[in-house]
This record gives C-alpha cells, structure tokens and sequence, in this order.
C-alpha cells in the first residue's frame, strides 16, 4: 500500500459553485470521495488537501518527500505563477501528476505556461474532474512499473 498525495490549490474549494460552465457542478468533496473509492480499489491511500495559502502546498510537497509515494497535484493559479512550488516538487522522487479541469489551451493565452509542468511526470487537462482519478490510476501504474535505467 502506497501513500498518494491529492493536493489543490487556490480557489478549488469553490468547485461546483465557481463558474460551474468552465470547472462543473462536482464540489471538492465529491472529487474527494471519488479519489478515496478509487484508491481503496487500487490497494492505495490518499492525502487530499486544499489551500489558498502558497506555502501550505509547498510544506504538503515536503511532507510527502517524507510519506508519499506520488504527487497528483492540480496547482489551480498557482500552476502559472510558482516557481516556488515547482522547485518543492524537484525535490520530491516519485511520480507526479499535474491535472487541470478545464482545457488551458483552450483559455487565454496567460494559462498556457506552467511552472510545474517542467517537473510533472504527465498533465491531464480538459478532462474535467474525471482527471483526477485518472491521475490517480497513471500513480499507481508508475508505482508498480519496474523502473527503468
Ligand atoms: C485550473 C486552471 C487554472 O488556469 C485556473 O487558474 C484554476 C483551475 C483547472 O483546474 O482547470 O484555478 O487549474
């Protein structure tokens, strides 16, 4: 059993209520509970945070350098502004994940680049929350994956 580490950022706590045209009806909570279900069925535990705070998902990066296996990390406007979240995913060694509801290259040209996409191991994006659990699913694989030299 592995430890998967679910973070988000700013403004994801409003899923379901914030632009539900562009994120969705789905709340947090619902994309919670279906991380956890899908988990479970995969033999895994998770850690699923939120936070507005920049340095609160920096000190979960840390912390899961010490108890998770993998990332899978939706930075939110944190994704196109953080060096400082990117250099803490640098320091972790296992798998991440980086997901995006909606489609960024779809959307206005300042949400094409992300910081944390230099690290991220693969980006889900425009697959709505569904790209959690696939997120999840691509974890788990990369867990059990003989390494490669
Ligand atoms: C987002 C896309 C970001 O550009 C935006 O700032 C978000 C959410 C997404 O999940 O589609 O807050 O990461």
């Amino acid at each position: 059993m592995s430890l998967i580490y679910v973070l988000n950022g700013p403004n994801l706590n409003l899923l379901g209520k914030r632009q539900p045209h562009i994120y969705g009806h789905e709340t947090l909570a619902d994309v919670e509970a279906d991380c956890r279900k899908l988990a479970s069925e995969l033999g895994h535990e998770i850690r699923f945070h939120q936070s507005n705070r920049e340095y609160e998902i920096i000190d979960w990066i840390h912390e899961a350098r010490e108890d998770g296996s993998g990332i899978v990390i939706n930075p939110a406007a944190f994704t196109h502004t953080s060096l400082a979240i990117l250099d803490a995913l640098n320091t972790f060694e296992g798998p991440v994940i980086e997901i995006h509801i909606s489609n960024m290259y779809k959307r206005e040209s300042f949400r094409h680049h992300s910081f944390v996409s230099h690290r991220a191991d693969g980006i889900i994006t425009g697959l709505g929350t569904e790209g959690y659990r696939l997120g999840i699913r691509r974890v788990a694989t990369m867990l059990t994956a003989p390494k490669k030299d």
